[in-house]
C-alpha cells in the first residue's frame, strides 16, 4: 500500500474513532440549543406514556422527568417567603433533614408596604438562591390575590388591595427569581380571596371587577415578567374549578395573554378527568382521590392526567396534539429550570440574604402614629420615636437608668412557624425582644412581661387559653408597668389557625387574646406607650388615642428583631406605606353591607357585590373615613412636594414631574404616588372610582435635599373595562391627576385632557 494510501486510511480511521469517541448528544440535551429546539426534540424522542408521566406528580412536591432520556424531574417547593423544609416523599410530614433551615424573608404584604421595586427584585434574587441551593426548580409563589376582605387568613402572603401596586411589586420579584434559573409558580389563579370554603366556593364577580381588580397582577406577571408557571386556585369561577377552567385558563391565560408556561394545579385542586384533560391544566399536583379510590389505594397512576387521560388519548377520544401541548409546557419549564445550563448553584443563610431580609423588613414597617408626649415632671413634649439614647434618658424618673417594660407574646414568639404552607424552618429567628435588648440593654433596665397567651399554632382548631392564665399574665404585666418609664407593647396577629393562617379565615376584626383590654389598661398606667403589631390584615384599634406611637410590621422573618430595633432606635427611618386600608370598623368594608352572600358566601356561592369598589376605591369615592388610608405611612422626617407639571410625550404617553424636598433633620425615604380619576363633572359611561393608583416612585433624600421625581402615565392607565365590547375603553375628556403621599393626602394635582 502506498504511503499516501496509508496516511489517508489512518486519517479515516482517526475520524471514525473521533466520531465514535465524540458521543452523539441529542439536541434536547444540547445546552447550546434553544429551549424550543430542546422541547421539540425531546417530544420526538418520547413515547406517549412518557409524555403522560410528565403531567402529574410522582411525589408530594416533584413531577416526573423522562429517566430513559435523561430529562430531569421538576422539584417544587413552597413558598413565597422562603424555601420550605423538606417533607417526606409521599406525605405532608417533615422529613426531618438537618440541612434545610433557611432564611425566612418578610411576608409579601411587608414587601408591598415597601413600595420599592428594587427591594422586590432583591427579594426574588435572594430567595431563589436559597431555592436553587436546595435543588428546587419551581418556587410556589408569589401569591398575589387581592385583599378584598380583612378576614382572609392568607392575606399575609399577598400584596394588598390594589392591582397596580400588586403588579408593580410582583414583576420584579418574578424577574429576580427567574434570572437565577428558578421558576415562579404564581398563585392562586384566580379569585382565591378567602380561605373559608376555599376548596368549593364558587366566586361570582363582574367581568369588569375581574379585569380591573383581580386579574391585573397575573396579567403583568405573564406579559411583563414572563412567569414560567402559574398555580390554578381551588375555588370555582362560573361553576368550574379554576385549576381546570377552560374559560379562565385556555381562554384568558393562554390564548388571550399568550402564557407559554405550565399551569400547575393547587394541591388536590383537580377533581375531574375530562375537565383536567380539556380545561387547561398541564401539571396535576397533590390529588388525593377520584370517584372511587381514596387514601393509600389512590396512586399517582390514578391521577386525572395519568391513566384516565392516557386512556382517552389511546382511545382517540382526545387528540395527541392536546397531550403534546401539555407536554411541551412542562418540558419548557424543565429546560428553563432543572436543565437550564445557566441555573445558579445558589446559597443559603448567607449574610447578604439576611441583609436583604432586614432591609425589606425595615422598609416595610409602617409608622402609623407618633404623638408628642411629655416625660413625667417635664414640660417639654416630644414624640417617643425615634427612641434615641437621649430621648430614653429624658424619660427616666429620678435620674437613674430608664426602666423599659416590653409586654406581649409577639415579643418572643416565632412568627415564621405556623401559617400553613408558607411555614419555614429557620436557623436565625431574631425576636423583637432580642433585637431591642441588643440596642437598649446598655441604656435602660429592660423587663419583659408576656401579657397574654395565644396557644400553639394548630391548623385545625383554635387553642383556647383559660381565663385564669390570661388574667394572671395580664396582672403581672400591669403590675410591672407601674414601675416603668416607658412601655413597648408587642402583639397583633400570629400564625395560629383563625389568625394569619391558611385554610381558615379570621373570626373577628379585633385583636384576639384580650389584647385590646390589656393595651388600654397599660395606657392608663403609663401613657408613654409604643404599640408594635404584627399581622397580615387590618384590625380595630379602640385604644389608638390612648397610645403615643404605633408601628405595624406585617411579618418580618428571620431578622424581625433587628429590623424592628433599627426603626425604633432611629438607625433607620421608617418609610413603609399601607398596601391596604385600615377601616375604623369592620362594617365600613364595602362588601359587609351586602351580608353573608358577599362574604363568606351562602351555600358555597360568594358574590363580590362591591364590584370594583375594593379598598380605598370604596372609602375614598364614597367618603367613608378610614382609620388609616391606603398608601399612608409616617416618617421621622418631613417632605415638601413642589408643584407638579405635565409633560406630553405623544398622544398616549405623559410624564408628571415635581420636586420633592426633605425638610426635616434626618435622612428619609418617601413614596410619591400618582392617582388618576375623571375630572369632576365629566360624564362617564360607567361609575368610576374617584381616583386609582397608576404609578409611584420611592426616593431617598438627605436632610435638605431636593430630587426631581418623574411619574409615568399612558392612555391604558385611563381605561376602564367595557363589558359591552369585552375590552378596555378610554374615554375622551378631562382627567384629574393627583400627586399624593397617600390615597387621602393629595399634595398637588393637574388636569389632563384626552382628545
Ligand atoms: C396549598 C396551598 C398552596 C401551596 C400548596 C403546596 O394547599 O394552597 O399555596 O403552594 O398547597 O403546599
Amino acid at each position: 500500500m502506498k504511503r499516501t494510501q496509508i496516511l489517508l486510511l489512518t486519517a479515516l480511521i482517526g475520524c471514525g474513532a473521533s466520531a465514535q469517541t465524540k458521543r452523539e448528544v441529542p439536541l434536547y440535551l444540547d445546552p447550546q440549543a434553544t429551549v424550543e429546539q430542546r422541547v421539540e426534540d425531546a417530544l420526538r424522542h418520547m413515547t406517549t406514556h412518557e409524555k403522560v408521566e410528565l403531567l402529574h406528580a410522582q411525589s408530594k412536591f416533584t413531577s416526573a422527568g423522562v429517566p430513559r432520556l435523561g430529562i430531569r424531574q421538576l422539584n417544587m417547593d413552597d413558598g413565597p417567603h422562603g424555601v420550605r423544609e423538606e417533607l417526606e416523599w409521599n406525605a405532608w410530614s417533615a422529613a426531618r433533614w438537618t440541612n434545610d433551615s433557611c432564611v425566612a424573608f418578610p411576608s409579601l404584604t411587608c414587601l408591598a408596604a415597601t413600595w420599592n421595586r428594587e427591594r422586590a427584585q432583591d427579594y426574588g434574587n435572594a430567595i431563589s438562591e436559597e431555592f436553587a441551593y436546595r435543588g428546587k426548580d419551581l418556587l410556589l409563589g408569589p401569591g398575589a390575590n387581592i385583599q378584598r376582605t380583612p378576614m382572609n387568613g392568607r392575606a399575609f402572603e399577598y400584596l394588598g388591595e390594589d392591582p397596580r401596586l400588586a403588579a408593580e411589586m410582583v414583576v420584579p420579584y418574578i424577574e429576580g427569581v427567574q434570572a437565577n434559573g428558578v421558576g415562579c409558580c404564581m398563585k392562586h389563579f384566580a379569585l382565591n380571596n378567602q380561605e373559608t370554603d376555599r376548596f368549593t366556593v364558587d366566586v361570582n364577580v363582574s367581568e369588569r371587577a375581574m379585569r380591573e381588580i383581580y386579574l391585573p397582577a397575573f396579567e403583568a406577571a405573564v406579559k411583563r415578567a414572563g412567569v414560567w408557571s402559574i398555580m390554578g386556585s381551588y375555588n370555582l369561577w362560573l361553576g368550574v374549578h379554576c385549576s381546570h377552567n377552560d374559560s379562565l385558563l385556555n381562554g384568558i391565560l393562554k390564548r388571550e395573554w399568550g402564557f407559554d408556561g405550565a399551569l400547575v394545579s393547587d394541591w388536590d385542586a383537580a377533581v375531574d378527568d375530562w375537565q383536567s384533560a380539556t380545561g387547561g391544566l398541564d401539571l396535576e399536583m397533590g390529588t388525593s382521590r377520584n370517584g372511587t379510590l381514596t387514601g393509600n389505594r389512590f396512586t399517582y397512576a390514578d391521577y386525572h392526567l395519568a391513566r384516565p387521560f392516557e386512556r382517552m388519548i389511546r382511545e382517540g377520544r382526545l387528540p395527541m396534539s392536546l397531550l403534546d401541548e401539555k407536554a411541551r409546557r412542562v418540558l419548557r419549564t424543565i429546560f428553563r429550570t432543572a436543565m437550564n445550563p445557566q441555573k445558579t448553584t445558589g446559597k443559603m443563610c448567607s449574610e447578604d440574604h439576611y441583609r436583604t431580609c432586614r432591609e425589606i423588613g425595615e422598609e416595610g414597617i409602617v409608622l402609623l402614629r407618633n404623638e408628642r408626649c411629655a416625660a413625667k415632671g417635664r414640660k417639654r413634649e416630644m414624640p417617643l420615636l425615634p427612641l434615641t439614647a437621649e430621648r430614653l434618658s429624658a424619660l427616666a424618673l429620678g435620674g437613674g437608668r430608664p426602666r423599659l417594660l416590653i409586654v406581649g407574646e409577639n415579643a418572643t414568639r416565632s412568627l415564621t412557624k405556623g401559617g400553613g404552607s408558607s411555614e419555614l424552618k429557620t436557623r436565625r429567628d431574631v425576636s423583637p425582644l432580642e433585637g431591642l435588648k441588643t440596642v437598649y440593654e446598655d441604656l435602660a433596665d429592660i423587663v419583659y412581661a408576656q401579657g397574654y397567651e395565644s396557644g400553639q399554632a394548630i391548623y385545625d382548631k383554635v387553642d383556647v387559653v383559660g381565663l385564669e392564665r390570661q388574667t394572671k399574665l395580664r396582672q403581672e404585666a400591669l403590675e410591672k408597668a407601674k414601675d416603668a418609664d416607658l412601655l413597648i407593647f408587642i402583639g397583633g396577629m400570629n400564625k395560629n389557625h383563625r389568625q394569619d393562617c391558611e385554610n381558615g379565615d379570621r373570626e373577628t376584626y379585633d385583636l384576639s387574646f384580650g389584647q385590646n383590654e390589656l393595651i388600654a389598661e397599660l395606657a392608663r398606667i403609663q401613657p408613654r406607650l409604643i404599640v408594635v403589631t404584627f399581622g397580615g390584615n387590618p384590625y380595630a384599634m379602640p385604644w389608638l388615642e390612648q397610645t403615643a406611637a404605633l408601628l405595624h410590621c406585617w411579618y418580618l422573618g428571620s431578622e424581625a428583631g433587628t429590623a424592628l430595633a433599627n426603626i425604633v432606635s432611629g438607625r433607620m427611618c421608617p418609610s413603609g406605606k399601607l398596601p391596604v386600608t385600615f377601616a375604623r370598623r369592620y362594617e365600613d368594608y364595602p362588601y359587609v353591607q351586602y351580608g353573608a352572600a358577599a362574604y363568606p358566601g351562602v351555600d358555597r356561592q360568594v358574590y363580590y357585590k362591591e364590584d370594583i369598589f375594593v379598598g380605598y376605591r370604596h372609602f375614598d369615592t364614597r367618603g367613608v373615613r378610614p382609620l388609616f388610608p391606603f398608601g399612608y405611612g409616617l416618617s421621622y422626617t418631613t417632605f415638601r412636594y413642589g408643584e407638579p407639571s405635565l409633560k406630553t410625550l405623544d398622544d398616549d404617553r405623559w410624564e408628571v414631574c415635581l420636586d420633592v424636598t426633605n425638610t426635616g433633620q434626618r435622612e428619609g425615604r418617601e413614596t410619591v404616588q400618582l392617582y388618576v380619576g375623571r375630572e369632576a363633572g365629566e360624564k362617564s359611561l360607567v361609575e368610576r372610582p374617584r381616583k386609582e393608583l397608576k404609578d409611584f416612585v420611592k426616593v431617598n433624600l438627605q436632610p435638605g435635599e431636593t430630587q426631581r421625581v418623574t411619574l409615568h402615565l399612558s392612555a391604558d392607565d385611563l381605561a376602564f373595562w367595557d363589558v359591552e365590547s369585552h375590552g378596555w375603553k378610554v374615554e375622551r375628556g378631562a382627567y384629574r391627576l393627583y400627586v399624593a403621599s397617600s390615597s387621602e393626602d393629595v399634595r398637588g394635582s393637574l388636569v389632563l385632557k384626552r382628545n
